[in-house]
């Protein structure tokens, strides 16, 4: 696959998980570019087939796509999904994943644990030997807590911690739940660092997928 582009490797996977939809399913949605295209990619199914489904967005930006291509939401609250999708930042060996580049982790692992399987579509890029190797593990955090996470996650194996800033305003991202997110880099991401952040209070959610029911699809 190496003399295709990361962009038609995630049109091709977005192509692949459109295969899976039936009429009348609820499907949990992701977020971020690769989850954008198998929207599109389904919508089209949808539309020839002519199917009903229904779909449940982790995000702002997932429900306005849902929105323009004509898929109808619901949400957790009122019912479970049949199966989502959803892409990654790093996949490793195990199909365990850090996700939330773009800060919708809480959301998508509200999902992910609330559906019986999940495709994660990946283009190549996303594998690696260890987590943690490219990306830190966002932390969202109760703007409230900061100082206390900080010193709690000082007492962990961390080689650096920083809050996510935004990029078109001043200040931090402020997520959709209006709280903040910590970018932390760990010297080592074991069996027990996504329960050992959350049992920190504060700590909303954090972006290591561990042991999920995944099913990865990448080229
Ligand atoms: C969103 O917060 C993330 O978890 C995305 O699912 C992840 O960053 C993948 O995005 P791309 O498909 O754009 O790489």
């Amino acid at each position: 696959t190496g003399d295709i582009s990361n962009r038609e490797q995630k049109e091709l996977v977005a192509l692949r998980v459109a295969e899976h939809v039936k009429d009348g399913q609820v499907i949990g949605v992701g977020s971020g570019s690769t989850a954008f295209l198998a929207i599109q990619a389904i919508a089209s199914k949808v539309k020839k087939e002519n199917l009903t489904v229904t779909a449940i967005p982790t995000s702002v930006e997932v429900a306005l796509s849902c929105a323009r291509a004509g898929i109808s939401t619901t949400t957790l609250a009122q019912t479970r999904p049949d199966w989502g999708f959803d892409g990654a930042d790093e996949v490793d060996s195990e199909f365990n994943l850090i996700k939330g580049r773009g800060g919708a982790m809480f959301a998508e692992k509200l999902v992910m644990a609330s559906s019986p399987k999940t495709y994660i579509l990946v283009d190549e890029s996303k594998f690696v030997n260890r987590l943690g190797h490219n990306f830190p593990v966002p932390v969202e955090i109760d703007p409230r807590a900061i100082h206390l996470v900080e010193t709690k996650l000082q007492e962990m194996d961390v080689s650096a911690v920083g809050l996510r800033m935004a990029k078109h305003k001043d200040g931090p991202v402020i997520t959709e739940a209006g709280n903040l997110i910590l970018e932390v880099r760990f010297n080592h991401i074991g069996l027990t660092t996504e329960q050992d952040l959350n049992a920190i209070p504060g700590v909303i959610e954090n972006g290591i997928f561990f042991n999920y029911p995944v099913e990865v699809i990448s080229n």
